[in-house]
């Protein structure tokens, strides 16, 4: 990046790191951090400490790297570290690190200064996948984010100890990515917008093996919500189970039933100004869940009771409160009256309506063609392009036909 676009450059960065074995790569991040113009104060959690000691952060800051609460009782040093920084990066943020967070706890000097805080704050979560996937960790992330935090990863991939799965800590270039966004005033036309983009497919589980899901990669989701993001809207990705990593400066919310998305989306797209809901939602799931795996002899697997999920939608839709509601209609031939009668349904300002029977759209591909039906009759087809292009085309519509309803900031 040039010098003199750099938002780093004179800007005083906390990097707060804690005891995971991720912690050997926020020494990289210290060095990127200084390299791109950065003052940066690393703070650090006894963990981390045996991890990493403080002379390796030293030694690439050129400052001393704390870990003490006690260590300059005349500055009150966790008050002084917080009012100091222009941002803050907690990489590898733990379980712990995010449970101690998302509950104010403050036993010791990064847990002290994330209290104090008032800039900014990305976190990078990095742990096994067990404790990612954990229902306290998860909650603990939707809080912070929800409070502003923005969270950057966990990315899918190798973890310690030969395991693989989601948990590492974000690459490098995202976490520096996600300090720039972080400590640069937005800028594009939705600079401090609000945006809920939903992506994936749900998995209704049947018992602890099986689920009913479906094909959905999420990856028109993720762009919509890359796209959203760089036209400088502050974006909450509400995310099914896929393989793909976190956009950059994108808070991702990873939920994995129907009811699950629900409940995370409703809360958000409160003090939103912008829902797209690209998710394929199940409609229905199974009426009992099993907790221990079925037999197919035995149980009768061939008859799965169903039982229909709300249409989030929908409930969106019929209390808008001047929200704008973006649709997707998965339409294997292409039904343009089907698609307007939803829009109509469901209250939608505009629907997607996208072909999932072509090699070349749809699920699971890089590239889609849809048809775009605004609220006010108008109508965009979209020839065969990338699922990127689509997601400018879509916010191109959004900010174009709806957009000017919006009070201006
Ligand atoms: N949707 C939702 N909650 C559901 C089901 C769907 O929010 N329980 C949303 C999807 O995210 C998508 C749109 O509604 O934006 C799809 O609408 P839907 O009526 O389910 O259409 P299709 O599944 O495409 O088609 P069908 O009419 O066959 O159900």
């Amino acid at each position: 990046m040039p010098a003199d676009s750099e938002p780093l450059v004179g800007r005083h960065v906390l990097l707060g790191v804690s005891g995971g074995i991720a912690a050997y790569k926020a020494a990289a991040l210290a060095r990127d951090l200084v390299k791109a113009g950065a003052t940066v104060q690393v703070v650090l959690t006894a963990g981390a400490a045996r991890f990493v000691g403080p002379a390796t952060f030293e030694g690439l800051t050129a400052r001393p790297a704390h870990a003490d609460v006690f260590a300059e009782p005349e500055h009150i040093l966790h008050v002084r570290l917080a009012r100091e920084a222009d941002v803050a990066i907690f990489a590898p943020a733990t379980a712990n690190l995010l449970a101690k967070f998302a509950h104010g706890l403050a036993d010791d000097l990064v847990t002290s200064v994330f209290t104090c805080l008032t800039c900014p704050v990305v976190l990078a979560p990095a742990m096994h996948t067990e404790m990612w996937l954990h229902p306290a960790t998860q909650d603990n992330v939707a809080l912070l984010a929800r409070r502003g935090a923005r969270v950057v990863g966990p990315a899918d991939g190798d973890l310690a100890g030969g395991d693989v799965g989601p948990g590492r800590l974000a690459d490098g270039g995202e976490l520096l990515a996600a300090v720039r966004a972080a400590v640069a005033p937005p800028t594009g036309p939705l600079a401090g917008r609000r945006v809920v983009v939903t992506a994936g497919g749900t998995r209704e589980p049947i018992d602890p093996v099986r689920y009913i899901g479906n094909r959905s990669s999420g990856r028109m989701g993720y762009a919509l919500a890359a796209e959203a993001a760089r036209r400088g809207a502050v974006v909450d990705l509400v995310s099914g189970p896929t393989a793909l990593s976190a956009p950059a400066g994108v808070s991702v919310h990873h939920v994995e039933t129907a009811l699950e998305m629900r409940d995370a989306v409703l809360p958000l797209a409160e003090k939103a100004e912008i829902v797209i809901k690209a998710a394929a939602v199940a409609d229905f799931r199974p009426a009992t869940y099993h907790p221990q795996k079925l037999k197919k002899e035995r149980d009768g697997l061939a008859h799965v009771a169903l039982e229909r999920n709300p249409d989030i939608l929908a409930e969106l839709g019929a209390v808008k409160n001047g929200r704008v509601l973006v649709g997707f209609a998965a339409e294997t031939d292409l039904e343009e009256e089907r698609g307007r009668e939803k829009l109509h349904r469901k209250g939608l300002d505009l629907i997607v309506v996208n072909r999932v029977d072509f090699a070349d759209a749809g699920f699971n591909v890089d590239t889609n063609r849809a048809v775009l039906l605004g609220e006010d009759g108008s109508r965009t087809e979209v020839p065969l392009t990338t699922k990127a292009e689509l997601a400018a085309v879509i916010l191109d519509r959004v900010e174009a036909v709806v957009l000017a309803r919006l009070p201006g900031r």
